[in-house]
């Protein structure tokens, strides 16, 4: 069986950070979010993955990922480019999964869920729901008698509290309903009309409930909840041999990388540090994750992401906010909610 990583879209709620690149590659807890994705396929068993790539330079993902042997996958890559919906992602690799039963898993979301059973669905479709606040920002499904009978991308009307996972499970059936789709009302092939398509001709769709946690990281504010369920979930305590730590004080579930120096500090888990990273004279709270070559002193973070490269000095408090890729912040305010994208000075 293959499973398919959708990498395209436009990321546009996560601007500025996506102008330098694919949302599925902004890392949290230590990794890209397609890359946790692609590891819990891996772990499930299924070791041939198709990615399908998007317009916003798709050749990052082409560089992070190479041909999957590093992560003990094999990866064939297609090219989606302009986003025409999930139903026109899919149908690209039509060619490439040909007869088999596929499992496809939006690169953008964390899900807690065993993809093995899940993969294991003996119906010509297979969707996962979970139960949610505000079905009106996703695809929802009607269930009757244990059936699947309706689906509605983004309801206006609450007509069922049960959202559509971004993983679904389909056989060769899609691939006849989506030649015969219609755009939507927002331009796109929607893969929920594609499943309803399967319903209407009569084909049996099934469906699971997660009942662990589930995040559509769209927004920022959804990064930062997938970072904190992520490190309180899938990072322990490890302090790399070769990290130094200096007068620190280090407590709970605290990740440090290689050849990274916490001098002077105190750094409340969970919260991820990344390699050679310099932290001095600053507190690190909890629901933190620092990426790779940053410097922070005289500084307080809480809550946040900090992508790689970032320097932050001269007493910067940060709180609920997200930082790009070699990012400087200099001198003291109080942030909240600020996100910057790569490659910005902030002197303050
Ligand atoms: O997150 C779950 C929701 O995902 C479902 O409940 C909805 O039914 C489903 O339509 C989808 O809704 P979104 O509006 O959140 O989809 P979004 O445009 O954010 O795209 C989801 C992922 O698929 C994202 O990683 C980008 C990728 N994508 C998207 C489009 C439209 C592609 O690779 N190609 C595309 O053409």
């Amino acid at each position: 069986m293959k499973a398919v990583i959708l990498h395209g879209g436009q990321g546009t709620r996560l601007r500025p950070l996506t102008h330098t690149g694919p949302k599925q590659l902004i890392k949290i807890a230590g990794k890209p979010i397609s890359q946790w994705v692609l590891e819990q396929i891996r772990d499930a068993g299924i070791h041939d993955i198709v990615v399908v790539l998007g317009d916003n330079m798709p050749n990052k993902v082409i560089e992070y990922y190479g041909d999957g042997s590093r992560l003990g996958v094999n990866i064939t890559y297609v090219y989606q480019g302009k986003a025409r919906g999930l139903a026109d992602a899919v149908y690209r690799v039509k060619d490439v999964v040909k007869d088999d039963k596929f499992i496809v898993y939006l690169g953008d979301n964390i899900v807690n869920y065993d993809l093995r059973k899940f993969a294991s669905f003996d119906s010509n479709a297979s969707i996962l729901l979970a139960r949610v606040q505000d079905p009106s920002r996703f695809g929802v499904a009607v269930i009757k008698e244990g059936k699947v009978v309706k689906l509605v991308e983004k309801p206006k009307e609450r007509i069922s509290d049960l959202a559509i996972v971004g993983v679904y499970g389909f056989d060769e059936n899609v691939f006849d309903i989506i030649e015969g789709l219609r755009p939507s009302w927002r331009g796109e092939l929607e893969i929920t009309d594609a499943i309803q398509g399967l319903i209407d001709r009569g084909l049996r769709v099934s469906y699971e409930i997660v009942d662990g946690w589930w995040k559509d990281t769209g927004t920022p504010r959804d990064i930062l909840e997938a970072n904190a369920i992520l490190l309180d979930t899938r990072v322990s305590r490890h302090i790399a041999e070769d990290a130094k730590v200096i007068n620190s004080s280090i407590e709970g579930r605290v990740f440090v990388g290689g050849n990274s120096v916490i001098e002077n500090s105190t750094i409340r888990g969970p919260t991820y540090i990344g390699g050679n990273t310099i932290i001095k004279n600053s507190y690190i709270g909890p629901y933190t994750s620092i990426g790779d070559g940053c410097e922070i002193e005289n500084s307080e973070i809480e809550h946040s992401v900090i992508l790689d490269n970032v320097k932050i000095m001269g007493g910067v408090y940060l709180m609920d906010s997200l930082i790009g890729n070699n990012v400087t912040i200099r001198k003291g305010n109080r942030w909240n909610m600020l996100i910057v994208g790569e490659n910005s000075w902030l002197t303050l």
